[in-house]
């Protein structure tokens, strides 16, 4: 049978040198979904990059003296290198500037012109520079971007229009057919009651006030609207509309986009009419995340509370950022980030949970039977119970994980964590080597324990890529087969014989006064 294939994106960052901590929090969730799927034996794509054009970047660009390109390339320098930070395996990472793209979007625009979807008319109406979005009257009360909040600007210039307004009912359709097309369900309703059946108008896809786009190939005087070029992407970075489309036939409908709540509307209304109106199939799903709020607040440059993942990382490592990230947050809703609760978090689920089982486990083998453990098939009474909450954490994990419920597979694996270290205190190592005559009976329980860790290790993997690196180096695990989702199924893998290697201490505790000390002179 062939492999099954799962098709993931981000959206694409804008070309702006304010990346924070919300940018992040999407690349990790996405990336733990890719790597989850890898896990359970996909073909995975996963799509990243940057968002190019548009009005902001031309006058940002203009505002730092540089080319428009020059800047978005130094931005894009920016994005890949925080990809590495926080380890974003990703596949693809697509720039809509790259030939390829513009020769692609140029021939989807033709093409929806030839065919009577796009047609050239006078648009008045407002614009709003930062979201390159485009608002009637109505959907303005103050002046105000209602995304945003910023000053709208009036825009009254000839453009084309793609006859949005024709896919309305399709669409509606579609969505309703389609319950899982976007999730979470709130925002299913938001789409349909707001937007959808209210009534579509036919949508702006040019300018003629600024260059910095992709010309249309017939009235270069033209530029292509930002988001038709954008939304593209997911497409014609498999190959749609370019020489070799042998990765599109394969990959695409995308299994899912995830993007945040602001853009969903692009993703279900525009991005879907314009596939219908191309003859494609459409994504499988659109996933609009929540916000990730600073003590409460939005976050952002201008607001001055934007927080630098980098910073965040080479303080506290990336695993425990992209743990705190999705643990914290349930993924759909908002979310709340602060140094208090990142330490919180590190210091309890990380340092006090798992790096203790860890650094106990060996510690015991070390300390009990001089670093080497030997085979020993003797059971305590503690045994079963939890043999069976390993079980259960896997088949929990596993479902929350297939919805993309982080916060609640994680939950799960560290009812395991707990239970196994509770395993200690039941059993009392400890006394059973005072005791004496009870080294079968020590040795079956570091065992029991080793093989925790060694589940505990596979199942974290896709939220925490270098920890269970560390957990097989103490253990001394080489077997890849150990290693694998499906062998987390079986209790009792890992050979009987276990040697180990003492590491460092993987989660060193934060003494929370003095770093948040620290933070307030950064
Ligand atoms: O919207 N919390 O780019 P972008 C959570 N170029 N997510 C956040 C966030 C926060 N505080 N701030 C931003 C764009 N995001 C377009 C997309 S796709 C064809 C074009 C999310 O750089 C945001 O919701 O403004 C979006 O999904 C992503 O980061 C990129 O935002
Ligand atoms: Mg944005």
């Amino acid at each position: 049978m062939a492999q099954k294939t799962f098709y993931i994106t981000t959206a694409l960052y804008y070309s702006n040198d304010n990346l924070h901590i919300g940018h992040a929090y999407e690349a990790v969730a996405t990336d733990a979904m890719a790597r989850y799927k890898r896990a359970r034996g996909y073909d995975v794509k996963m799509l990243t990059g940057m968002d190019e054009h548009g009005q902001k970047i031309e006058q940002t660009s203009e505002a730092k003296d540089k080319s428009p390109q020059e800047y978005v390339d130094h931005i894009a320098d920016l994005v890949k290198e925080l990809m590495g930070t926080l380890d974003i395996d990703y596949d693809i990472f697509w720039r809509t500037t790259v030939d390829a793209h513009k020769v692609a979007v140029k021939k989807i625009f033709k093409k929806l012109y030839d065919q009577g979807d796009i047609y050239k008319d006078a648009y008045e109406g407002l614009y709003c520079v930062p979201c390159e979005t485009f608002y009637t009257q109505h959907q303005i009360s103050n002046g105000k971007c209602p995304v945003c909040e910023r000053e709208v600007q009036p825009v009254k210039e000839e453009t084309y229009f793609f006859r949005l307004s024709k896919y309305q009912d399709a669409l509606i359709k579609h969505i309703e057919d389609n319950p899982n097309f976007i999730q979470p369900k709130s925002r299913q309703n938001e789409m349909l009651n707001n937007f959808l059946r209210p009534g579509l108008e036919d949508l702006c896809v040019s300018r003629t006030s600024f260059k910095w786009g992709i010309p249309v190939e017939f009235d270069p005087e033209h530029v292509t609207y930002v988001w038709v070029d954008a939304l593209s992407n997911y497409a014609v970075a498999l190959g749609y509309m370019g020489d070799d489309d042998t990765e599109y036939q394969k990959y695409w409908p995308a299994d899912v986009h995830i993007v945040g709540k602001d853009i969903v509307r692009f993703h279900t209304i525009i991005w879907p009419a314009l596939l219908m109106a191309l003859g494609q199939p459409l994504p499988k799903q659109v996933f609009g995340h929540g916000w990730l709020n600073i003590d409460g607040k939005k976050m952002g440059k201008s607001l001055g509370n934007a927080v630098d993942p980098n910073m965040l990382v080479e303080r506290y490592g990336v695993d425990a950022v992209r743990y705190f990230l999705l643990r914290e947050v349930v993924f759909g809703q908002d979310g709340n980030f602060t140094n208090e609760a990142l330490m919180g978090r590190i210091n309890a689920d990380l340092a006090n949970d798992l790096g203790n089982l860890l650094s106990r486990t060996v510690g015991m083998i070390d300390k009990y039977f001089s670093g080497k453990l030997p085979a020993a098939q003797a059971e305590t009474e503690f045994d079963t119970s939890l043999c069976e909450v390993a079980a259960t954490a896997v088949q929990k994990a596993e479902d929350a994980y297939d919805n993309m419920q982080f916060s609640d597979a994680l939950n799960e694996i560290w009812n395991f964590v707990r239970r196994a270290n509770k395993y200690i205190d039941e059993v009392m190592p400890w006394v059973l080597f005072k005791e004496g005559g009870q080294k079968e009976r020590l040795a079956g329980s570091l065992y029991m324990l080793a093989e925790s860790l060694r589940i505990i290790a596979v199942l974290i993997e896709p939220v925490m890529p270098n920890t269970p690196r560390y957990v097989y180096e103490q253990l001394n695990m080489s077997d890849d087969n150990m290693k694998t989702w499906g062998s987390t199924k079986e209790f009792g893998l890992l050979g009987r014989e276990i040697v180990i290697s003492k590491g460092d201490i993987v989660f060193p505790r934060i003494d929370l006064k003095k770093e948040l000390e620290g933070l307030a002179i950064e």
